[in-house]
């Protein structure tokens, strides 16, 4: 049974759909239907399809009431979008469906987790947000929300763990058929923890204990935690807010963390051994992870930050994208990043470039476009007299450029959208520290009209950002300051 608040919802986005004039719009990387898009959830298999949910508010490019978006894919990369999944429509989630996480039951049904939202007046006349974990079945378009909704509520947090921050559920199914939880969750003093539950049948929950907790070392509240095995290591990620900056790994406001360690399975003891930031760019926010079936662990973020992500003009019909699907790995205890190996099916018109020497600026025939994959190899020309700074940029014109570039001196690489046709004084610039040996480094830079995405030294950092330069603005330079040889590869990625 559909209610009419999801009724009325579904209708206004096939209406607004239709009326929205046709404008250039991310290939592979999915956008919101219409209005606004934040976190992705519910990132599935399903019926032989990947079902990707999202934070949702139809009815305005800006966030509002959630809702849950919806899309499906085969590839990851090209979506469908379906009509909105869930709306908040019950007394226990009449102020929103926030983030969380889905899985397939044993009878074949497709199982949302989501958080329920509830303003609830203070004693101080304030109004506050209470939140519940609430549970919704369906087949892959429509769901229905579970009678014993909220399945997990205040009484099931520890002493102190408070219920206005409360939220993001990860679920999943262990070998033995029991589903595990995790959840984001604040302390009495405001402090982030990560919160264990179990389940025998996804439906009744029990919590089990503190899996993680941040002691002030990385921001406060802690949204939209992931957890997962990797190449023989447990990973923990989440999306910590009011992060203060710590040299180059973390900047302020909302950040992502990703932990690394080792997991007891018989005590659900997590032990921590490593901590570094997931995305080291601008834009990338509150990632989830699927075991795909062919085995990769793949993570989607939202390519978006929260302090900037209400600057734009009010007339956009949508707002918001996700990052490029990326499959994970572990190597030398760290977190490595690649795109999905299926964007290479949309690899077109390759231009290939060896040993091109650089000084100064230049062009290279061929070497243009907006929806690209470029992997640019750099070497010094000159071992005795290592360059001191290379550059490429691009969505260039004589008006625009937006530009990565790397001191090897410092090691430090350089993301730079100031002339991308921005008009607010947001961020624009980040840096962060590389691994280089001698000059030498490896960037494969992905384009999609409105981000870029640099991984770097193949995945083992990722420097995202969007960007909103007019998409006929397709022009592409290289600058060294010294001498620089690089190998260059282009492709075009199309819409297969
Ligand atoms: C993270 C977040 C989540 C919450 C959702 C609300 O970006 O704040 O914690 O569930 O967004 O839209």
């Amino acid at each position: 049974m559909t209610s009419q608040i999801l009724r009325d919802a579904r209708k206004y986005e096939e209406e607004r759909e239709r009326k929205i004039a046709k404008e250039p719009r991310p290939a592979f990387h999915l956008s919101a239907r219409v209005g606004w898009m934040n976190d992705p959830n519910g990132l599935s298999f399903y019926k032989n399809e990947y079902h990707l949910f999202y934070q949702y508010h139809p009815f305005s490019a800006y966030w509002g009431p959630m809702h849950w978006g919806h899309a499906v894919s085969s590839d990851l990369l090209h979506w469908k979008h379906l009509p909105v999944a869930l709306a908040p429509d019950m007394d226990y989630d009449r102020d929103g469906c926030f983030s969380g996480n889905a899985v397939v039951l044993p009878d074949g049904s497709h199982m949302l987790m989501y958080t329920g939202v509830v303003k609830e007046a203070q004693p101080d006349g304030s109004m506050r947000e209470v939140q519940t974990q609430c549970l919704a079945i369906g087949d892959g378009m429509d769901y229905e929300k579970y009678a014993e909704n909220p399945v997990i509520d205040e009484k099931s947090l520890p002493e102190g763990g408070s219920r206005f921050d409360f939220r993001d559920p990860k679920l999943w199914k262990k070998a033995d058929g029991s589903y595990r939880c995790v959840m984001g969750n604040c302390t009495a003093d405001h402090d982030g923890q990560v919160l264990l539950y179990s389940s025998p049948d996804g439906f009744h929950w029990k919590y089990e204990k503190i899996l993680a907790a941040n002691r002030g070392r990385f921001g406060r509240m802690w949204e939209c935690p992931d957890f997962f095995a990797l190449d023989g290591k447990q990973v923990l990620l989440v999306s910590p807010q009011d992060m203060m900056p710590q040299g180059f790994e973390y900047h302020n406001g909302n950040g992502t963390l990703c932990l690394i360690g080792s997991y007891d399975e018989e005590t659900d003891t997590f032990t921590e051994e490593k901590d570094q930031t997931v995305d080291y760019g601008i834009d990338f926010y509150a990632p989830q992870t699927i075991l795909a079936p062919d085995g990769r662990r793949i993570m989607i973020g939202w390519m978006q930050n929260w302090d900037t992500c209400n600057l734009h003009a009010p007339e956009r019909p949508w707002f918001g994208q996700m990052s490029l699907p990326r499959e994970l790995s572990i190597k030398n205890g760290r977190l490595f990043q690649q795109p999905v190996k299926e964007l290479e099916a949309m690899r077109s018109n390759e231009v290939r470039y060896e040993n091109v020497s650089v000084t100064d600026v230049i062009k290279l025939d061929g070497i243009k476009g907006r929806r690209i994959d470029m992997e640019l190899s750099v070497r010094p020309g000159d071992e005795e007299n290592i360059y001191r700074k290379f550059s490429v940029r691009f969505a260039q014109d004589d008006i625009y450029q937006t530009s990565v570039s790397f001191r090897p001196y410092e090691s430090i690489l350089k993301v730079d959208r100031k002339h991308s046709g921005s008009r607010r004084a947001i961020i624009h610039q980040r840096r962060s520290l590389v691994r280089s040996e001698a000059g030498r480094l490896k960037l494969r830079i992905i384009l999609d009209y409105f981000s870029v995405e640099v991984f770097v030294n193949d995945g083992e950092q990722v420097v995202s950002a969007t960007l909103y330069t007019e998409p006929g603005v397709d022009g592409i330079s290289f600058y060294a300051d010294g001498l620089v040889n690089m190998d260059v590869v282009k492709y075009d990625l199309t819409e297969a």
